[in-house]
């Protein structure tokens, strides 16, 4: 396990090792000292502080000016250097530029953007040649149990029949995991892999993870052991995608 996915003695930080454990395992061998690494929708930097702890330049581009400034204040308290920029998908080339990133970042955004594969085009554009994108989206089968399990059937059952490109309410789209392969198909990436991501952590009760000792750890074992099980990726709250 990397120190960064190590569970904490902090609830928070338990909770997050637990989610975000597969998606830092398969990202960071990906992040070279001095890379150039772009977190689109990089929201308040969590994930980028950990990548440019590693020695990358890191540009966080982003619409929400709260969110820019909460990154400024985390890469500050951490001694780290991160660009934050303001701007969006649709954008972007005009404040990045095109082959200027090495790494592309594109967690929990696609979800929300008006047209994923005009986004995943202009992401393509973007990478230098031979370059990774990590995508992480929302995965719909996993919302339907989600929303079963709350007790909200008629909203389950109204998304087991949404087709792919339906948006559900606020949480945007939502995508299984050969739509979105498709689409980066599509779009000219290479998939390399496909992992599930949180295919137990959200449905285990907080509560069980602070009483237990070492639950988090366990939990974040159970989930690596997962994610690539391709039996487990209707059932993962995220997918994540590697690609060239
Ligand atoms: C669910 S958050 C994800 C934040 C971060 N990437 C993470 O994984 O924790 C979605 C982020 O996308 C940003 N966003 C919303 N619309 C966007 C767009 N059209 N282009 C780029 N980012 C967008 C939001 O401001 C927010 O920070």
């Amino acid at each position: 396990m990397t120190d960064s996915a190590r569970p904490t003695d902090r609830p928070s930080e338990r909770r997050a090792a637990a989610r975000t454990s597969v998606v830092w395992d398969a990202v960071h061998p990906h992040v070279a000292p001095g890379a150039d690494v772009l977190d689109i929708g990089g929201g308040t930097g969590g994930f980028a502080v950990r990548v440019a702890r590693l020695g990358a330049r890191v540009t966080v581009v982003d619409p929400s000016p709260d969110a820019l400034a909460a990154l400024a204040r985390r890469a500050r308290e951490l001694a780290v250097d991160v660009s934050a920029q303001q701007g969006d998908l649709s954008t972007l080339l005009e404040v990045t530029g095109p082959d200027s990133a090495d790494l592309v970042l594109c967690h929990g955004v696609l979800e929300v953007v008006d047209d994923p594969a005009a986004a995943l085009a202009t992401l393509r554009r973007v990478l230098r040649p031979g370059g990774v994108l990590s995508l992480l989206v929302a995965q719909r089968h996993a919302a339907v149990v989600a929303r079963a399990m709350a007790g909200h059937f008629a909203q389950a059952l109204t998304l087991l029949d949404a087709g792919p490109g339906e948006r559900d309410g606020r949480a945007g789209h939502r995508f299984t995991a050969d739509e979105v392969t498709a689409l980066a198909q599509a779009a000219g990436f290479s998939v390399e892999t496909v992992h599930g991501v949180r295919v137990f952590a959200d449905l285990v009760p907080g509560s069980l993870l602070d009483l237990e000792p070492g639950a988090t750890s366990a939990l974040v074992d159970l989930e690596r052991a997962v994610s690539s099980r391709p039996e487990y990726l209707p059932l993962a709250a995220q997918l994540h995608l590697l690609a060239r």
